[in-house]
């Protein structure tokens, strides 16, 4: 095997373990510049379990929600350009998120504080997870994104298996009806 490709296996490894429903525990994997690539573009907003009260109101109000990343690597940002549906009226907003590499975390000020969630990458699937205060019974959180609105049923059973390690019942994630 040309030396090459032998690196390019050989550095997909740990992914390839990350991706393992059986390892979809949810640990401090550090944000690089391949993941923020890997993050650009334009994700769908698929279902969440919120603990979070206030987590919880906001999420049962979409309808829809699409957005897109567009990273910056120099300043540890990403400027998201989201699309909801709340309410029967479409809402666009952008926000800038804060890339915390080092803690893969990415956190967002708003109402005056910063809340942080920590990133998951499903990358077999083109998929990500955002996982909030999961050390908190009572405000742990965990939301889901994919490439495209209808996801497959091996893909679900990964978030549902996520959920369960992370002490959420799978009956109380809401998804997203895209049929609509
Ligand atoms: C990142 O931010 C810096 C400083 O604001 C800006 O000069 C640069 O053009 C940005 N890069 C991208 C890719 O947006
Ligand atoms: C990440 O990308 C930025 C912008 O291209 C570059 O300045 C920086 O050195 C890169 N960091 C690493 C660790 O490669
Ligand atoms: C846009 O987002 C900001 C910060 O997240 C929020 O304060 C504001 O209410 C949002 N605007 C709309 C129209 O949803
Ligand atoms: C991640 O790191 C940043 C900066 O180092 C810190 O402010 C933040 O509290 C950390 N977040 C978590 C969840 O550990
Ligand atoms: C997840 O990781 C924690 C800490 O390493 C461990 O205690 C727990 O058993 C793991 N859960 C699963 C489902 O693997």
């Amino acid at each position: 095997m040309a030396l090459p490709q032998m690196l390019i296996i050989l550095s997909l490894l740990p992914l390839l373990e990350a991706q393992n429903p059986a390892h979809a525990n949810i640990t401090e994997i550090p944000i690089t510049n391949a993941t923020l690539d890997w993050l650009s573009g334009k994700w769908f907003f698929i279902g969440s379990a919120h603990h979070n009260p206030e987590y919880k109101q906001a999420v049962l109000k979409i309808q829809a929600d699409f957005f897109h990343f567009a990273p910056n690597l120099t300043e540890d940002t990403i400027l998201v350009r989201e699309y909801q549906t709340i309410e029967d009226r479409c809402v666009y907003n952008s926000t800038l998120l804060q890339v915390q590499r080092e803690n893969g975390t990415l956190s967002k000020f708003e109402s005056g504080r910063e809340h942080f969630a920590k990133l998951k990458l499903l990358r077999k699937y083109r998929a990500f997870m955002l996982a909030f205060a999961l050390e908190d019974e009572k405000n742990r959180g965990l939301s889901f994104y994919a490439d495209k609105p209808d996801v497959t049923p091996e893909l679900l059973k990964v978030y549902q298996e996520t959920a369960k390690s992370v002490g959420i019942d799978e009956s109380e994630i809401t998804y997203i009806d895209w049929k609509k």
